[in-house]
């Protein structure tokens, strides 16, 4: 069997993703309140951002700004219809909602906001796909509770969710409950558990603990929120996002192996629970081994197994590689190892295309759900030419490449797959550095790092090209 001249199958949702706090800007307008995305500076891939106690003057704040999309949503969603989108990812900003998290009545003026870019999406028959959370929560919670090691953020996701349902109730059928929630497993990484999970450590505890209790309220949280949403609405297809890495033995070594498993296990145990409802054993006796005390009440177990996901949404990047330690303890941030099959983007991430059919047969084989790609893509420094061309070869490339082997999954594997959205299908604040010059869209967009740049678009020579694959449903891709 060929995949040449052989479309995707009919309805194939091709589009874009974002996030709010990557592209929207106005972060203190509308009645927003400050969100943990709006604390968090400039940095780079050597040096992290900062996370600052507050907004601190004479500091620069990227997503403050961001790509001013909040200003220009309808010249912006214009030019994703000229794409040929058939749908567009993005997030609701928590603190538009609900500025402090723990009102009881939401925001009009944000609520209003997303009616209008929805409407605006839907004018052109682009159909909205939504995050709730997506790395962002009300900086007051944070403060003020603790982030999600606090119980009661429960509550005020789901008024948050509750509010976001009952609102876009007709105008949103594909939503995911929290973004990327299994990036925590580094949680020797503050900017993931900041991101992830709203918490700041507090010197001499046990990270891997309160990252497991904070990821424990999430889970609850969108297994409540997978219920609610289906008595709103019974159409609502609501889904996990997961980073998917695949992460490979370095050899055949038996010990590499199994370790390689265990890191699977650990990365993924967020999707397990997510779609079957419940803990993984290994997982239990790691917690009671450690003496973790993870507080799991028995209403908590009876909630995961009601409210399972309808699909696993994904991002896909990279593959990680693992050698065994002697230990099953995988901690990612020491245990990774490069791959010398594979070579890296600039920023040193493993491009390997093959490991997305792998992910897409794996999550298939484990879950037996209908998948959703809703981030793939290359982060590159793009240079504007005299006569404002952008020509990004590099990124049809990978993108490309990475398309032959889900056409392989879907048209060979019989994998289930909802659609496709390339991350950043416009230029916007890169969420692990804040950098402007981390680039993926499709569309240019003149700013610096530093925030400089007439904020003008620009269509790059990749934007003609997946306006080609959309309008002939992939069927180009050989
Ligand atoms: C994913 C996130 O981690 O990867 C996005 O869901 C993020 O928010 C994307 O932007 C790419 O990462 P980065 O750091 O290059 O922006």
């Amino acid at each position: 069997m060929t995949i040449k001249d052989r479309p995707f199958p009919d309805g194939f949702l091709w589009g874009g993703a974002v996030a709010a706090h990557q592209l929207e800007g106005g972060y203190d307008q509308g009645g927003k309140g400050l969100s943990t995305a709006d604390v968090m500076t400039l940095g780079t891939n050597e040096q992290p951002r900062e996370i600052t106690d507050g907004v601190v003057g004479g500091k620069y704040y990227p997503n403050h700004q961001a790509i001013d999309f909040y200003h220009r949503y309808p010249e912006d969603i214009k030019v994703f219809a000229g794409m040929g989108f058939k749908c567009f990812r993005t997030s609701i900003a928590w603190t538009r909602i609900f500025p402090n998290g723990d009102e009881t009545e939401p925001n009009e003026e944000g609520l209003q906001f997303y009616d209008d870019l929805f409407d605006e999406c839907l004018k052109y028959g682009i159909q909205p796909v939504v995050t709730l959370a997506h790395f962002e929560m009300p900086y007051h919670l944070v403060k003020q509770y603790g982030g999600w090691r606090n119980r009661k953020v429960i509550k005020f996701y789901m008024n948050f969710s509750q509010a976001c349902f009952e609102r876009y109730r007709d105008k949103v059928t594909y939503w995911m409950t929290f973004n990327e929630i299994n990036n925590q497993t580094n949680f020797e990484s503050d900017g993931a558990m900041l991101t992830d999970s709203g918490i700041i450590h507090q010197p001499g505890e046990n990270r891997e603990k309160w990252m497991y209790q904070a990821a424990h309220y999430e889970l609850v949280a969108s297994a409540e929120a997978v219920k609610l949403g289906h008595q709103i609405n019974p159409d609502f297809q609501i889904g996990a996002m997961i980073a998917m890495c695949p992460i490979y033995p370095l050899t055949s070594n038996p010990a590499d192996v199994l370790f390689a498993q265990r890191a699977m296990q650990t990365r993924f145990y967020f999707a397990d629970v997510h779609a079957n409802g419940f803990y993984p054993q290994w997982l239990l006796n790691r917690f009671e081994t450690e003496h973790f005390n993870i507080d799991i009440t028995e209403a908590d177990l009876a909630t995961l197994k009601a409210g399972t996901v309808d699909y696993i949404g994904f991002s896909y990047y990279m593959s990680f590689t693992v050698q065994g330690t002697g230990t099953l303890a995988y901690n990612e941030e020491h245990d990774l190892v490069k791959n010398p099959y594979v070579k890296a983007s600039d920023w040193g991430w493993q491009v390997d295309p093959i490991g997305l059919r792998y992910a897409l047969n794996w999550f298939t084989d484990r879950y037996h759900l209908p998948l959703f790609i809703v981030e793939n893509g290359l982060g590159a420094v793009d240079q504007k030419t005299a006569d404002n061309q952008i020509h990004d070869d590099y990124r049809i490339d990978y993108l490309t490449d990475h398309l032959r082997q889900v056409k392989k999954a879907v048209l060979e594997d019989g994998v289930n797959l909802l659609g496709y959205t390339p991350w950043g299908c416009i230029d916007l604040v890169a969420a692990s550095t804040g950098q402007m010059s981390k680039r993926y869209g499709f569309i240019y967009v003149d700013e610096n790092d530093d925030g400089s740049g007439s904020l003008k678009r620009y269509k790059k020579d990749s934007f003609e090209w997946y306006q080609n694959v959309i309008a002939t449903n992939g069927s180009e891709i050989e």
